[in-house]
């Protein structure tokens, strides 16, 4: 997707993956600075663990608490967070929907969510409602995005839950990693998905989870995670390049390797 993009706008870059072990963190840290890169994205387990070894963090990155971009500027290291920015792009781009007056429900406490949960807070939720296998970890996620208002809501990650609020819901989102293994059991009935008018998965790889097919057979509106992977990744390569990125070309690319394995 960003080789796409380079070779699309003609800039001298390229997009390498390295595996980095957790010890190995703090060198593949300096390597950024002693190499002259111009940034890096970083995945699970780095996002969090990376905060101490980086100078300075942009003020979604410190709310978040995670970073997925790394920008080098003269060999200071400024962490971002572009996930949740990227969903909100995604969203409005498949469904022309704007999160601000919604109400949402959230599947989820990991990283993913609490990135997508604080930009549903920015974008002027009415309400966001968390549901989370372990609820300890959701109402550590409430409180640090709740702020002053009391817009933000825990509850069961269970059919009986889910079901009463779903009424009132315009979107349920699964920030879960559940779906992406195949066999992995449904989170809720397709019955009580069936009540959201729309519905977003996080995975992308399957492109159709459980989740959206329940969600598509019910007359949902559904979204898969491409788009907000596309996004985020828009918004990094922004950032590392000060260019405007070519949507289309890294939308293609994404899908084209999305479908070939
Ligand atoms: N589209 C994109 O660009 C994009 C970007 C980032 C992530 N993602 C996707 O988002 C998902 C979550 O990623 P993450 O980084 O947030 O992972 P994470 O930090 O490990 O969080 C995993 C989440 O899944 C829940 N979970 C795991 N096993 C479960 C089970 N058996 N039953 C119910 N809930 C379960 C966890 O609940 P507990 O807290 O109770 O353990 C937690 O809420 C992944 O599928 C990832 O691929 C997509």
């Amino acid at each position: 997707m960003h080789n796409a993009a380079f070779r699309a706008l003609k800039l001298n870059y390229v997009y390498l993956p390295f595996a980095v072990t957790p010890a190995g963190l703090p060198g593949a840290v300096n390597a950024i600075r002693a190499l002259g890169m111009a940034g890096v994205n970083l995945t699970i387990p780095h996002k969090e663990r990376v905060l101490p070894y980086l100078d300075g963090l942009s003020a979604e990155a410190r709310r978040i608490g995670a970073v997925n971009t790394v920008v080098n500027h003269r060999g200071r290291l400024i962490g971002h967070n572009t996930d949740g920015r990227g969903l909100l792009m995604a969203l409005r781009s498949a469904w022309g929907l704007s999160m601000r007056g919604r109400v949402v429900c959230l599947m989820g406490a990991g990283g993913a969510a609490r990135a997508v949960a604080a930009a549903l807070m920015g974008a002027g939720v009415k309400r966001l409602i968390i549901a989370n296998r372990h609820r300890d970890r959701a109402r550590r996620l409430a409180r640090a995005i709740a702020g002053r208002s009391a817009r933000v809501r825990v509850i069961a990650l269970s059919d009986l839950s889910l079901g009463r609020i779903a009424v009132d819901c315009d979107c349920l989102i699964n920030a879960t990693s559940i779906g992406l293994q195949a066999g992995d059991p449904r989170l809720i009935s397709p019955t009580v998905v069936g009540r959201f008018p729309y519905v977003c998965d996080l995975i992308y790889r399957p492109a159709m989870t459980p989740l959206l097919r329940d969600a598509r057979a019910a007359g949902c509106r559904t979204m898969n995670g491409l788009g907000m992977l596309v996004y985020q990744g828009a918004l990094s390569f922004q950032l590392w390049t000060g260019r405007k990125p070519p949507i289309a070309v890294m939308k293609r690319a994404a899908e084209a390797f999305n479908t070939s394995i």
